[in-house]
């Protein structure tokens, strides 16, 4: 049968936007085959969109897994995985070097009695210790939001097998240009689309990838909960994706030029970047990582918050907001953005600081970028050598949310 859209059978170059919430049926077998699942067809958006199905297939094929689902945000799919797989006396472990809203997550999950174990990714080597016979998944991030800690995904998979739970890695710093969760061991990856696979900042999106089975389960709870895209950033996305790679490559080669330039200077500290010789977390990049170490790094500025305000205030190229992967550079200070909604001791437990921020680095010229961290450095007066401190705890925020201790109800 012709599609009525292009008569003639010629193809357009781009998936087009379906805004179709139903679908006319054109027989009840045609909505037999579709309910059953014979035949790959559309009914209503909360099940699924063919403009949003094409670019589940692009990710699926990018993370070699069998099929990917996307949704509204990558907190969407974080949330789908614990919906879909953790029921109430389960224990899961996290590392607090995860994105901050997982603290928040964490909280609705104890209410509904999922046990939680927070570790250090310093100390993932250890987390075979932490394995208990309810643990039913280990959810991580590598590398990590915002430090860039490194973990061993492989050694993972096998503390994760001693009682068969499942292994969950959020790729969203690697990004597929640079690392395979799967084929390192993990059963699911979960992606903030938002960032490097979207790459412009003008979508929200989140997409999780696995085998066939994984991806029916996922299903049920999207259609459940109604998480499912809109088609028209499910277009944005497949644009982004036309460009991952190569924006991929030069957010990696501008992200290393920049942590080479920054390890050297005075008023810099503690800078985390694995592409670094010299960071921790290098041998096992390495070992896993391909193509460079991602566009992303950590690093303290000065001794003070002020120091790092008035580093950031000076940046005329690099842009000061949150989000991380496009086109652009970003950067911000993650105790007052990303953990702001936690509780100020916990911003500050697994290496933090108040003058910690958080670069992405984006496509721009790599001596643009040099020359804006230059001038920047060059009007910041640091009267002493930056100390490797944890800041004085501030007063919490008052920002609308940020009573955790409501959130417990
Ligand atoms: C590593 C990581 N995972 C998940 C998320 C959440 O993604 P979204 O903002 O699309 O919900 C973020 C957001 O910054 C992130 O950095």
């Amino acid at each position: 049968m012709s599609d009525p859209l292009t008569p003639y059978g010629n193809k357009p170059m781009v998936t087009p936007i379906v805004n179709a919430v139903n679908y006319e049926y054109s027989s009840f077998e045609v909505l037999r085959q579709i309910t059953d699942g014979e035949i790959d067809g559309y009914t209503y958006h909360r099940d699924d969109n063919p403009t949003v199905r094409a670019v589940e297939k692009k990710i699926a094929a990018l993370e070699e897994a069998e099929d990917c689902i996307i949704c509204t945000s990558g907190m969407a799919a974080c949330a789908m995985v614990y919906l879909t797989y953790l029921s109430a006396g389960d224990h899961l472990i996290l590392f607090h070097d995860i994105y901050g809203a997982h603290y928040k997550v964490s909280l609705i999950l104890e209410r509904m009695d999922i046990e939680i174990t927070w570790l250090d990714a310093c100390d993932g080597h250890k987390i075979a210790e932490y394995v208990k016979p309810n643990t039913k998944m280990i959810f991580c991030e590598s590398p990590s939001n915002p430090l860039c800690k490194v973990l061993d995904i492989s050694s993972l998979r096998k503390a994760a097998d001693k009682v068969s739970a499942l292994l969950v890695v959020d790729n969203t710093f690697a990004t597929p240009y640079h690392q395979k969760p799967l084929s390192l061991g993990a059963d699911i990856v979960v992606h903030s689309a938002t960032k490097g696979l979207g790459g412009h900042n003008d979508l929200m999106a989140g997409a999780i990838a696995g085998s066939k089975s994984h991806y029916d389960k996922l299903w049920f709870t999207r259609q459940a909960i109604g998480t499912t895209l809109d088609a028209y950033s499910g277009s944005l996305l497949e644009r982004g994706l036309k460009t991952f790679g190569i924006r991929a490559e030069k957010m990696a080669a501008n992200a290393m030029a920049i942590a080479e330039y920054l390890a050297d200077n005075s008023k810099i500290s503690n800078i985390r970047y694995p592409g670094l010789k010299t960071d921790s977390g290098h041998s096992i990049a390495a070992k896993q990582m391909n193509n460079g170490f991602g566009g992303i790094m950590a690093f303290d500025i000065g001794n003070s918050q002020d120091d790092a305000k008035k580093f950031i205030s000076e940046l005329k190229v690099i842009c000061h907001a949150v989000s991380l992967g496009a086109t652009e550079s970003l950067i911000c200070i993650p105790y007052l953005t990303t953990l702001l909604y936690m509780p100020p001791e916990r911003r500050t437990v697994f290496g933090v600081r108040s003058n910690t921020v958080r670069l992405s680095a984006g496509i721009e010229k790599t001596e643009i970028l040099l020359g804006d961290l230059e001038q920047a450095l060059n009007k910041l007066e640091i009267k002493s050598k930056p100390k490797t401190r944890i800041d004085t705890i501030e007063t919490p925020s008052k920002r609308k949310g940020a009573d955790y201790a409501d959130i417990r109800i």
